[in-house]
């Protein structure tokens, strides 16, 4: 890590920086939203959320792509996504029922999952969802039941697993041969699951599905996973392939991704170099680089503690509840004092949460100017993604509340939990 400070590109598009020194997104005093809000709490630009989504879909058109909600969700961001244009793709009840709530039409939503219940096959059938992507064999067969009775055909996708190892944390690659997901290309289980839904009247085969994982760097492996499936899906009488999700962002300094435009541009042609048919349409589902740097977390520090002459922890109000991604996967950030953002960071320290293990940290090793004090607001840029929706109640803390900010407008889009929240489950 460098004690430059952060650099702007991980920052959201319209952070800035006022002429005393402090950062603002979207025209909002970050220090006065965390007084205003409290700590922790999500910032998004929604200037930044708008941007990527018109990006998205000028590069796969209207109707090619769809909003991976599992990246970040609440009744805003999926109006947001859909009056840009944007599919929305949900894999739980849980979504899907957030999204109908949210005003989003079934034809523009798609159901993913490894492991649909009836009840979530059961709604997307109900609301007309577009596509059901289909993941088992169990599925279909339950797909088939559901089916009956019904005035036309389910549409539906399969899921193929191309045994493509993409270059990111094994806890997110999925188009392995041993993945959970999808049916295996290799050992014939796609084949038969195609078989299965031709002979049915009742699923109708829209296209293709495969999604190697997420964090991905390397357009390559897209290209690779593209070319693994042309053989199979060349002679299909399908409509669409879709490539899923899963390209990266950079989160710390010198880790740059390729744009939503450069990924979309590398698939295209990569279907041409494939002699995918022309008529198939190619179509993508992003989630962190929809929203990840859109969003910044603010905490409030509130202890320093030196433990030896080295090692400096430094403690915020939150952690693992709102960002389980260090913990997880080893994932790294940044960190930055908004009320002087240009300043030198030349403190190197660690910054922990609350939370009761020695694993609840946001930082190792965390660059921040040397006069931070207790008291302090303190920002991870690059978190908008997988961490208000990944988030938790461990050790009972409630979770944060999101404001999104536009032209000096602020808009609490999810209150924080309170502590009633908290026990309003139990009996
Ligand atoms: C089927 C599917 N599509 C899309 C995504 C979104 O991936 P990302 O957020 O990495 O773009 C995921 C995430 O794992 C996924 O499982």
């Amino acid at each position: 890590m460098s004690s430059r400070p952060v650099p702007e590109y991980l920052l959201p598009d319209t952070h800035a920086v006022d002429e005393t020194g402090k950062s603002q997104i979207g025209g909002v005093d970050l220090v006065n939203l965390a007084d205003q809000f409290g700590t922790p709490l999500f910032v998004y630009d929604e200037v930044h959320l708008e941007n990527r989504c018109k990006e998205a879909v000028e590069a796969w058109g209207k109707g090619n792509v769809a909003y991976a909600t599992k990246a970040f969700l609440c009744k805003e961001m999926a109006r947001l996504a859909i009056n840009s244009g944007m599919n929305l793709d949900v894999s739980t009840f849980g979504e899907l029922y957030l999204a109908l709530k949210a005003g989003a039409h079934g034809s523009s939503i798609v159901l993913h999952g490894n492991n649909k219940s009836s009840e979530e096959l059961g709604l997307a059938i109900e609301n007309s969802v577009s596509k059901i992507v289909v993941d088992s064999f169990n599925e279909l067969d339950r797909l088939e039941a559901l089916a009956r009775g019904r005035p036309g055909p389910i549409r539906v996708m399969v899921r193929v697993t191309p045994g493509v190892e993409a270059h990111t944390h094994e806890y997110v690659q999925t188009g392995q041969d041993n993945s959970k997901f999808g049916f295996g290309l290799s050992g014939g289980y796609a084949k038969t699951a195609l078989e299965k839904i031709s002979r049915s009247p009742r699923l109708d085969l829209v296209g293709i599905h495969v999604h190697i994982g997420s964090q991905i760097f390397s357009t390559n492996s897209f290209s690779l996973a593209l070319s693994t499936i042309a053989d199979f899906v060349r002679d299909l009488d399908i409509e669409e392939v879709c490539v899923g999700g899963g390209l990266g962002v950079g989160y710390v300094e010198g880790e740059f991704a390729p744009t939503i435009a450069q990924w979309a541009d590398t698939i295209h042609q990569a279907a041409v170099e494939a002699e995918i048919n022309p008529r198939v349409r190619l179509s993508a589902e992003p989630g962190r680089s929809i929203v990840a740097k859109a969003g910044v977390t603010l905490y409030r520090v509130g202890t320093i503690k030196d433990v030896s002459e080295t090692k400096t922890f430094l403690s915020v109000d939150g952690g693992m509840s709102d960002n389980p991604r260090p913990v997880l996967y080893g994932s790294g950030y940044e960190a930055f004092l908004p009320r002087s953002f240009r300043a030198a960071r030349d403190k190197v320290l660690d910054i922990v949460g609350k939370h009761c293990e020695s694993g609840d940290f946001i930082i190792k090793g965390a660059n921040l100017p040397g006069d931070v004090v207790v008291g302090d607001i303190l920002a991870t840029p690059v978190s908008g993604a997988y961490g208000y929706s990944m988030a938790s109640n461990y050790n009972k803390v409630p979770r944060p509340a999101v404001v999104f900010v536009k032209a000096g407008e602020v808009k609490e889009v999810v209150r924080r939990e309170t502590h009633d929240d908290l026990i309003r489950l139990d009996l």
